[in-house]
């Protein structure tokens, strides 16, 4: 956890220190026809991220648990006798996650402590091998989620803490150093390439999610080496930033920005309660509200919500996860117009609140937060509007123009009446139709 706080610190201080350049994931990188193939990751807004592993059978953290010296390894792999995924049903995962609305979906096939969710042949550490599921859990889930036109994201950690090979194991101890025994090391990374081989041709995924990079540096994994490898099997293969600067979009998690990140492609990842995989325990559970508000505000500041779901060992989701995703759906088919295909909003200064605006920018909406009716203010507006509509009412809305002094550039105050009959139960939005593409003043008036 020290690590992962230190990682997240070390992250935020280099977006500081970088805030006023347009920054890429893949500054290492060859732009091989990145623009293209990104296209459907910046219009797809909302992705579900899944946890499933053998720590939901004690419900205890992910892989951190043991690594961290909570629990023994021995007890943490006992988990395994308990994951069972009776009751896993592929196509009611797939079904409410194309309710919630998302474009995409993120399945963990292996987390950092090696646990295959596939019969890998690489080892015996797999789902069907060593527990009573007793079967491939990935092919199912990625064959429902194509038939519903969702993507398929691969979840995969690079650094193993089981694997024999593998250098790091505990917190405080590890097996080996890489300068002793390369032999091992390159053991190890022959290991990983295989698996990786598996997924790509059992899976075939639009997305590799990868995980734990921070162990070791971009030569020591030969992260140019897997890309290549990767983009071979799938030359549109989204990879995520955690490739040691070989990815193609930044992967901020459970920190929200507060100023708009500069990076081109960016996703927050983020839990519905504090955990990734699923705890009894933790019933801090974000409310529909807080998840559609963080999501809005990652969309209008142009990036992506990954938001996380942790079934059971039985693979049934917790009721409240259906809950926030369903809720979600519902405000996704009230609203969505303003989220898919959109563009991130306006600077900040004009509106207080959260924007989108359209690719041709001659639509630009707002979104309410809370429950805010009566005036609403837009500043430096310069060009007409012609129409607002509240979304997913169909009602109408007045504006009024103040202050617009004949002589002056500078536009009046764009004021909006939002009656308390319009308001959705969760946020808001207004759309704006504009006589031509958006134009802002952004001066500091009449001076
Ligand atoms: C972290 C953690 C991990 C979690 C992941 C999700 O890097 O190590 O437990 O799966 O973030 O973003």
């Amino acid at each position: 956890m020290k690590i992962k706080m230190l990682r997240n610190g070390i992250f935020f201080y280099i977006l500081l220190l970088i805030c006023d350049t347009q920054l890429n994931a893949q500054t290492k990188i060859q732009p091989d026809n990145i623009q293209n193939k990104m296209q459907w990751f910046a219009d797809a807004k909302l992705g579900i991220f899944i946890h499933w592993g053998i720590y939901a059978v004690n419900g205890i953290s992910e892989s951190w648990s043991f690594h961290n010296k909570e629990i023994s390894y021995q007890n943490y792999l006992q988990q395994i006798k308990g994951f069972n995924a009776e009751k896993y049903d592929a196509n009611a995962w797939a079904e409410l996650i194309k309710y919630s609305g998302a474009k995409y979906a993120v399945l963990t096939t292996k987390h950092h402590d090696g646990v295959a969710l596939w019969p890998t042949k690489e080892s015996n550490l797999n789902v069907v091998a060593s527990s009573p599921a007793k079967k491939d859990l990935l092919a199912p889930f990625y064959d429902a989620l194509k038939k519903k036109g969702i993507k398929a994201g691969t979840y995969f950690s690079l650094l193993d803490w089981s694997n024999p090979d593998y250098p790091g194991f505990l917190k405080d101890s590890s097996r080996y150093q890489i300068s002793d025994n390369p032999q091992k090391w390159s053991r190890f990374i022959t290991f990983l390439n295989r698996q990786l081989s598996e997924i790509m041709e059992q899976y075939k995924p639009d997305l590799m999610w990868f995980d734990g990079d921070w162990e070791h540096s971009a030569e020591e994994w030969d992260a140019a080496g897997i890309r290549k490898k990767l983009l071979s099997y799938n030359p549109n293969l989204i990879i995520n930033g955690r490739l040691m600067g070989y990815g193609d979009y930044e992967t901020p998690e459970q920190n929200f920005p507060v100023t708009r990140p500069q990076f081109k492609w960016w996703e927050l990842c983020m839990t519905t309660n504090n955990n990734w995989g699923y705890q009894q325990k933790d019933t801090a559970w974000k409310t529909p509200y807080e998840i559609i508000s963080i999501f809005v505000d990652a969309v209008s500041n142009g990036g992506n919500l990954l938001l996380d779901i942790s079934p059971k060992p039985d693979g049934s989701i917790p009721v409240e996860q259906i809950n926030i995703l369903t809720e979600l759906g519902k405000w996704n088919q009230r609203n969505g117009e303003a989220i898919f295909d959109q563009l991130g909003g306006i600077a900040q200064g004009h509106f207080y609140g959260p924007t989108t605006i359209s690719k041709d920018s001659t639509t630009l909406y707002l979104f309410l937060q809370g429950k805010a009716s009566g005036q609403i203010m837009l500043k430096g507006l310069d060009c007409k509007i012609n129409e607002i509509e509240v979304l997913g009412n169909g009602s109408k809305l007045s504006h009024k123009i103040v202050g617009k002094i004949s002589w002056s550039k500078v536009p009046g105050l764009v004021y909006i009446n939002v009656p308390e009959n319009v308001l959705d139960p969760y946020i808001t939005v207004l759309k704006l139709k504009l006589d031509k593409p958006i134009r802002l003043y952004t001066g500091k008036g009449g001076l």
